[in-house]
């Protein structure tokens, strides 16, 4: 949820243009509005505007000259869509530019403080409707009562609560201050200049070598270094540098239309990454698992689906009994957490607010946290026991898809560690999957992607879709429908088969398309019999299944790849939302209302 940007140098640059291109290399967290602040010879430079900051021409932000500058894209929590909400914010006499991501939760009580302290109502201090306006003001407050810029950015900051990375940027003063907690916010060190942003894509033209902040700490970036210190006692703490290993190019669509597109298409080579895991990290994982008196696998949205698939191969595969919930829900089981629990949170981005809440609780309770992440130096990694990661590169399209298959697949590899003999077993679960990304890679070709087309080409005008699936392919039918749902608008829900009979089958009538996905397995005759059901009652059948039936109207072949046939059949679902939304003339990497990394509540 929203994207930041911050630059300092020592030279000056095209700085509005160099923050126009970082803004849209970060526009899948947030595109609603957007706005850069910079400090140019004659002032202060500001340009806001409402809509995707692509729909821009970038010629318009060409010529001005700078050494710092700060931009946001936005993705509304507090306030509508507006010009007037959208960052940086300033404070009265617009000297100091703030952006923010994430929520100051107490914004009301810090508002009201103002208005005691300076004996002001709402309307003579602030502009917009937002949370984030509440910083400007009070640094500004403590800077009247006679601090630095640094001890009032830091005064400020101990009075926030929420999540938030927030930066900075003051007139007069040649340096950014930058702070975060919960939110994103990593650095990039060039060559006499640094880069502050909540992903690494905006600054990866300029510099490869990284930093991550942690929780509670805050930076002072000026063109000849950084300092950076704890929030709570100033401790200086000292910034561990990385390299970023994957480059530019999987951050771009290769020449796909879409990144959603491209990234479908790519999943051969994710899944050969995700499945190299180091054995002992998954036998470390599934030990700690083990030893647990409780285990509960943890996520939101496509990951929350994905967290069932876990439990029900930890299940199946691990014969471990496990129990897995959806971030939001998970607080009335807080209180079983402690010493003997594992929380094992999957989250492609690792700061889903929602998980980050049940794992903040959990670690006060001492359980021990495992998580399977993608993007390295996330707060999930930071705050985790045990990590396992993905590998498959930036996902950028906001729908989740090779970040879902690899969690799958890993997710296979952690039940096999969780076996009896998890070695040997783990050795199995290697080959098959081996194997499994092997055939996918012969079966996922442009041709996969024409034919769904053309099914998605009948279904286009639909109101309605569901999705049926038993077993292992039951998360797999829930998955289905929140793809189709983000990206084409189309009405779609996911059932049990089994539930069908329960409720559900009473929406279908002549021509109602439902997506039956049959596996081989000992769920076959029972799905086979559900969708007859369907059938008789004019229900439309597309089949997701390694073999054809009478019974489908459309057949969508998938390879037959025993207990990891669950990942085969979400890529057929992926090109089926994503065509729809192409159909349909929507924008699939960025479906209305929603953004990449979910990081409020
Ligand atoms: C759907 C989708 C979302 C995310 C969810 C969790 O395609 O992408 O439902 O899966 O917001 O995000 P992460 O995995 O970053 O925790």
């Amino acid at each position: 949820m929203c994207g930041i940007f911050g630059y300092v140098g020592v030279r000056e640059r095209d700085v509005a243009l160099m923050t126009y291109r970082a803004l849209r290399d970060l526009e899948y967290r947030g595109y609603d509005s957007w706005g850069i602040a910079a400090m140019t010879p004659d002032g202060v430079f500001v340009r806001k505007s409402v809509g995707k900051i692509s729909d821009t021409n970038e010629q318009e932000l060409k010529g001005i000259s700078g050494k710092l500058a700060i931009g946001h894209s936005r993705w509304a929590t507090h306030g509508g869509v507006s010009e007037v909400n959208s960052h940086p914010h300033f404070n009265r006499d617009r000297t100091i530019a703030v952006i923010h991501n994430g929520i100051v939760e107490n914004h009301n009580e810090l508002r009201a403080f103002l208005y005691a302290k300076l004996g002001l109502v709402h309307a003579d201090l602030f502009v917009s409707e937002t949370d984030t306006e509440v910083i400007p003001h009070l640094i500004d407050y403590f800077l009247r009562l006679g601090n630095t810029f640094e001890s009032a950015f830091v005064e400020t900051g101990k009075m926030l609560e929420g999540r938030y990375a927030v930066v900075v940027m003051k007139r007069g003063e040649p340096y950014l201050l930058a702070m975060r907690d919960g939110s994103p916010l990593v650095v990039g060190e060039g060559e006499d200049q640094y880069y502050l942003a909540s992903d690494v894509p905006a600054f990866l033209d300029h510099t490869r070598t990284v930093c991550y902040p942690g929780d509670r700490e805050y930076l002072k970036v000026s063109a000849e270094g950084i300092m950076m210190r704890s929030l709570d006692d100033g401790a200086k703490v000292e910034p561990k540098w990385s390299e970023i290993l994957w480059d530019k190019a999987s951050a771009t669509k290769e020449g796909h239309p879409h990144y959603m597109l491209k990234e479908i298409l790519e999943q051969p080579l994710s899944l050969d990454k995700a499945i190299r895991q180091e054995d002992g990290k998954l036998l470390e994982a599934a030990a700690l698992m083990k030893e647990a008196e409780h285990c509960f696998f943890i996520g939101c949205g496509t990951a929350a689906k994905m967290a069932k698939l876990g439990e029900l191969y930890a299940a199946s595969v691990g014969g471990r009994q496990t129990t897995a919930f959806v971030g939001s829900e998970f607080k009335p089981y807080e209180q079983f957490l402690d010493r003997k629990s594992v929380l094992f949170a999957v989250s492609q981005s690792g700061e889903t607010a929602d998980v980050l809440e049940a794992l903040s609780v959990g670690k006060k309770r001492g359980a021990k946290i495992v998580s399977l992440l993608n993007v390295v130096g996330s707060s999930m990694d930071r705050m985790s026991d045990k990590k396992l990661f993905i590998n498959t590169g930036p996902e950028i399209a906001v729908a989740s898809t090779k970040a879902a298959t690899a969690q799958a697949a890993v997710l296979i590899l952690l039940a096999h560690a969780l076996a009896k003999d998890g070695k040997a077993k783990l050795a199995e679960g290697k080959h098959l999957l081996r194997r499994a990304v092997k055939e996918i890679k012969a079966w996922l070709t442009p041709d996969l992607s024409y034919e769904i087309r053309r099914v998605a080409e009948r279904l286009k005008d639909t109101n309605d879709l569901y999705i049926i699936g038993r077993g292992l392919n039951a998360p797999i039918a829930h998955e289905a429908a929140i793809k189709i749902q983000e990206v084409s608008y189309i009405h779609a829900e996911g059932f049990p088969g089994g539930e069908l009979k329960h409720g559900p089958i009473a929406l279908i009538q002549k021509g109602t398309p439902v997506i039956a996905l049959i596996a081989n397995d000992e769920t076959r005759r029972d799905m086979e019999s559900n969708t007859m059901e369907l059938k008789s009652r004019g229900a439309y059948i597309i089949g997701i299944a390694p073999t054809h039936s009478p019974l489908f109207d459309e057949w969508i072949p998938v390879p037959d790849l025993g207990i990891a046939s669950t990942i085969a059949n979400l890529i057929p679902i992926q090109l089926l939302a994503y065509h729809l939304a192409v159909l349909r003339g929507n924008d699939p990497d960025k479906p209305r209302n929603l953004a990449k990394s979910v990081t409020v509540k």
